[in-house]
């Protein structure tokens, strides 16, 4: 088995939050530290960091550095429900915020039930926190060993965005899927999507592969399609930011119309998510809210501006994959094939 490089993107040292900025990356490895739960909530905003999993991750640390800020504070249940919406209303799409965050002020509301000293409740909540970070770490390596078995010894997988280490606790949903086979020995060549107008794919996802040494190269876009033609992809994969109960998929912009050309030409169309990524409240992907970000982004690529002045512009950050497109969700418990609402009831019964 080959051994793989440790990337990990948050480190907490003696309850201080430390995240590498993915506005940086390639070019620069910066840890920031993030002090109070406001930085916390900018830092998701700007997409400091990113990715459903880790937002997720993130905004539990956030809260519960939140709680430390007002340790002394009279008025701390009614200063916990501020932190949690200023940490809720960052990103709108990947669900894992809101799972996490629920989860930070069920165990909050649980400890001062209980009428622990407030000393006790920082540190059971950095816990909580940890152990959602953990969690999401099996998780991947889960997902990793059920996604690997789907893939051919000889691979030409396409990504999205980025799926990796960077976007999750330290090893990836789609892209761990990749690295596992990998790791397995598996000969794996990924095309990776650049991903505009972020760049996921050739800043992060391209940085994450270089250091790990699986062979890729970068596409633009609009690739992919004449690829599949010519019989050059032999999957797809994608993580996603949220799930719902009939299997409708968001995710990043431009997953849909993967979806769509993987049909056309035939081609196993795989989604990677941990089980925190499925939305049991909601049936329909038509109903997910759709992040719309800055034109500004749109408008530029990096630095440089890329559009005459006064160019409008529509900056959707995620679509939605129907479940009639997708050949099979791979999760930490197994797979769902044939996905319809029946069968993800029954996998979540099951499990
Ligand atoms: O806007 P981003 O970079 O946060 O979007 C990320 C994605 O769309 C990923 O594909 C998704 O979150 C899955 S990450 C394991």
């Amino acid at each position: 088995m080959k051994k793989l490089k440790d990337i990990r993107p948050i480190k907490l040292e003696e309850y201080r939050l430390y995240v590498l900025n993915q506005l940086k990356l390639p070019h620069k490895e910066e840890w920031v530290e993030l002090n109070s739960y406001t930085d916390v909530a900018e830092a998701i905003k700007r997409m400091v960091v990113r990715g459903a999993p880790l937002i997720g991750i993130v905004a539990a640390y956030g809260f519960a550095i939140g709680i430390k800020q007002f340790i002394s504070d009279e008025n701390l249940r009614y200063k916990s429900k501020d932190i949690y919406e200023t940490l809720k209303n960052t990103r709108p799409t990947a669900v894992n915020l809101f799972w996490a965050l629920d989860r930070m002020l069920n165990k909050f509301s649980l400890l001062v039930e209980k009428n622990e000293s407030r000393e006790s409740i920082v540190k059971e909540l950095f816990k909580e926190a940890e152990r959602i970070e953990l969690e999401d770490y099996h998780a991947n390596r889960e997902i990793g060993g059920y996604g690997e078995v789907l893939l051919p010894k000889r691979c030409r997988v396409l990504t999205h965005c980025n799926t990796g280490a960077l976007a999750t606790s330290g090893w990836g949903t789609a892209l761990g899927v990749v690295r596992s086979a990998f790791q397995n020995g598996k000969d794996i060549f990924v095309y990776v999507d650049e991903t505009r107008p972020y760049l996921q794919g050739s800043r992060l996802t391209a940085w994450e592969l270089l250091q790990e040494g699986i062979p890729y190269k970068i596409i633009v876009d609009s690739t992919a399609g004449f690829l599949m033609k010519r019989g050059e992809i032999d999957a797809v994969i994608v993580g996603a930011d949220r799930i719902t109960i009939r299997g409708d998929v968001a995710n990043k912009i431009g997953t849909y119309t993967l979806s769509v050309l993987a049909k056309e030409h035939n081609i196993p169309f795989y989604v990677a998510a941990p089980t925190s990524t499925f939305d049991m409240d909601l049936e329909r992907g038509d109903d997910v809210v759709i992040e719309i970000r800055d034109e500004e982004e749109v408008k530029k690529c990096g630095e440089c501006t890329v559009a005459p002045g006064g160019s409008r512009a529509l900056n959707l950050s995620f679509d939605i994959t129907p479940a009639e497109n997708i050949t099979a969700i791979i999760t930490e418990k197994g797979l769902i094939t044939d996905i319809s609402k029946e069968r993800i009831l029954k996998f979540f019964n099951k499990n």
